[in-house]
């Protein structure tokens, strides 16, 4: 293990981010569909869970939108039905997987990603995904424990990364 806490396998440009399916994603059978779409690129699953999101986690995870117009929304959104969290891993996972998910407002996203062919209006924008290494780094420490975490060399790998 490195100072990070991250396996010694994962080379210099190795990220880790968090992804949650939301309730919209759960309940519209959209977890494989979306979770597949990293899987295909390369990228690599090392935790996943199926939970309800209390409203502590829910304030905390939103904490930089307390007193937003649209906080409470979230907040409420978030914690009414299962999610499924996970991390994702692989090069340059953070930038990678946020252009993957696409323009926060459905309605603006552009087809290809996931909201632009997923998703339509509203709050309704299907998954959550850390936008820079600080926010990743804070919101997996927040949502898992290091040891839901696994260290996961493929052989795959090298046809991927390499
Ligand atoms: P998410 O990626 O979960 O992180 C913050 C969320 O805030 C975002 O998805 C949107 O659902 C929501 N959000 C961001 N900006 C606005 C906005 N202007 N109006 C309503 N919701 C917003």
């Amino acid at each position: 293990m490195d100072q990070e806490g991250c396996p010694d396998h994962m080379s210099g440009n190795t990220e880790r981010t968090l992804v949650i399916v939301k309730p919209d994603g759960v309940q519209r059978g959209l977890v494989g569909e979306i979770l597949g779409r990293f899987e295909r690129r390369g990228l690599k699953i090392v935790a996943l869970k199926m939970m309800t999101v209390s409203r502590d986690l829910a304030e905390r995870h939103y904490a930089v939108h307390q007193g937003k117009f649209f906080y409470e929304d979230l907040v409420s959104y978030i914690s009414s039905s299962p999610v499924v969290a996970c991390i994702i891993e692989g090069p340059h996972a953070i930038g990678v997987v946020r252009a993957m998910v696409g323009a926060t407002r459905p309605q603006e996203a552009a087809a290809g990603t996931i909201r632009g062919d997923l998703a339509l209006a509203g709050l309704r924008n299907l998954i959550h995904a850390s936008d820079a290494p600080e926010t990743a780094q804070t919101e997996i420490e927040l949502w898992f424990r290091p040891d839901e975490i696994v260290d996961l060399p493929r052989e795959i790998d090298r046809w991927v990364y390499e």
